[in-house]
Order: C-alpha cells, then sequence, then structure tokens
C-alpha cells in the first residue's frame, strides 16, 4: 500500500464529511465523496447524476454497479497514488468487495475502516443543523459551527442552503437504510482487523484528535 487508504464509515450526519475533510487537508491526501460526487453530477444534469437523482432525492442507495465504477476511476487517479480517504464507501457487502478488488488490481490495500458513532439524537440534531455553501459547497452548522454572516459562506460568500436530503421524512429513511445496510459492514472490517471506531460525541477538534491518536497505529512509516 502507498500512503494511507482509508474509508470512512458511520450514519447520515455523523461528522464523516467534516472529519474527512479535516484529516485529508493534515496528510496532503485527496478526501473523495461519494455523496458530493453524486451532488455535482445532479447539479449538473450529466448522465450519471439523472441516474443517481431518485436515490438520493428518496433517502435510497445508488446502485452498486453504479458507486463502484465511480470509486474505481477515481481511485485510478494519480493523486490517489500517495493515499486517499472515501467518505461514504463502501456501504454495501458488494462495495465492500469491489473495494477489495480495486485495491488488490493495484496491488494496494486499505489501511483501516473509521468508523464514527454518536447517539442517534446528536445525529438528528446536526442534520437538522446543518447548511451548505450553495457555491463552494463548504459545510456549516447554525449551531455548532455558525457562519461570521448569517446565511452567507465565510470562505466565498454565495448563500448558504439546507440539503433537499436533510428534510425529516428523508432523513428517516437514510438512517433506516443505513442500520440495514451500511451498519453490517462494521463486523465486516472488524473481522478482518481493520475497524477504528471513534465515538463522534464532542466537539470537532476533539474528535480529530481522536482520529489521530487511533490511527497512529495503523500509518505506514
Ligand atoms: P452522503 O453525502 O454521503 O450523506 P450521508 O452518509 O447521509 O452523510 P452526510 O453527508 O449527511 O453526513 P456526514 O456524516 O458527512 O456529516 P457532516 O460532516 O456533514 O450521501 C448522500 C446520498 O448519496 C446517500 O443518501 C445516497 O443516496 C448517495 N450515496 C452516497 N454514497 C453512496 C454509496 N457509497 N452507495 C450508494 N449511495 C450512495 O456533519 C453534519 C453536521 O454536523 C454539519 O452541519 C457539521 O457542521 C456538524 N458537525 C460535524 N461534526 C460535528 C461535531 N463534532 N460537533 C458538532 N457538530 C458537528
Amino acid at each position: 500500500m502507498s500512503g494511507l487508504g482509508l474509508i470512512f464509515l458511520g450514519p447520515p450526519g455523523v461528522g464523516k464529511g467534516t472529519q474527512a475533510a479535516l484529516l485529508a487537508e493534515r496528510r496532503g491526501i485527496p478526501h473523495i465523496s461519494t455523496g458530493e460526487m453524486f451532488r455535482r453530477a445532479i447539479r449538473e444534469r450529466t448522465p450519471m447524476g439523472e441516474r443517481a437523482r431518485p436515490y438520493v432525492e428518496s433517502g435510497g442507495y445508488v446502485p452498486d454497479e453504479v458507486v463502484n465504477g465511480i470509486v474505481a476511476e477515481r481511485l485510478a487517479e494519480p493523486d490517489c497514488a500517495g493515499g486517499f480517504i472515501l467518505d461514504g464507501f463502501s456501504r454495501t457487502t458488494g462495495q465492500a468487495e469491489a473495494l477489495d478488488r480495486i485495491l488488490a488490481a493495484q496491488d494496494r490495500r486499505l489501511s483501516a475502516a473509521v468508523v464514527l458513532e454518536v447517539p442517534d439524537a446528536v445525529v438528528l440534531r446536526r442534520l437538522s443543523g446543518r447548511r451548505q455553501c450553495s457555491g463552494c459547497g463548504a459545510v456549516y452548522h447554525v449551531e455548532f459551527d455558525p457562519p461570521a454572516r448569517e446565511g452567507l459562506c465565510d470562505r466565498c460568500g454565495s448563500p448558504l442552503i439546507q440539503r433537499d436530503d436533510d428534510n425529516e421524512e428523508t432523513v428517516r429513511r437514510r438512517l433506516q437504510v443505513y442500520h440495514e445496510q451500511t451498519a453490517p459492514l462494521r463486523e465486516h472490517y472488524e473481522g478482518r482487523g481493520l475497524l477504528l471506531r471513534i465515538d463522534g460525541d464532542a466537539p470537532v477538534a476533539e474528535v480529530a484528535r481522536r482520529i489521530d491518536e487511533a490511527l497512529a497505529a495503523v500509518e505506514p512509516s
């Protein structure tokens, strides 16, 4: 394996995107969010976006063959040669097996699967207060991480919006699908000695410190 190869697991709103972005910056490796890839493709109305749209909008999972294809292509890009962080992939057993095949074909393997854990009530509070920049995609929280000027992005000044799939009904569906299809992957990775369980119920900086501490044990020297 060249560099750190990680996946981030955990329910919607647990803080995967927040922590994956910070860690990617600290380590200088790409942060690959399949959710962001789908949202961009949906905005740009690409064929892949149109295929993904009904699943993302309803809170279901995009079919494995679509997701596996875009991840395989992304991991083959040169900036992934020194490591990567996959945020929100894999989510099903089929995706976990596909990831093993993709990495094996590149003579690489996963360093760890980081699972963030917080109580359901905390997840719901994080999701209901999340706001995202309509321009650059930066993520805020009305209570825990508010922008300097209400409703506007600190980085680019664009208006902040609420994600379409952060409404109550879709959140309920996303949580249900997570528990049915993704939570079992914890055992899959635990059985292979790759699971790093992180208590995510703490401020962002403290969760980042806990992740660094856990990774110290698995990072290639
Ligand atoms: P995706 O975008 O991956 O959504 P998700 O898994 O539901 O996760 P979220 O992005 O909602 O939450 P997060 O854990 O990243 O939390 P965040 O850091 O933003 O996927 C969207 C959809 O795409 C899926 O439903 C599916 O349809 C499709 N899809 C994607 N990948 C797929 C795959 N592999 N297979 C099939 N379909 C796929 O934090 C949330 C909020 O909390 C923010 O406001 C943040 O500021 C705040 N916050 C974060 N950390 C803290 C903290 N420590 N303390 C206080 N507040 C915090």
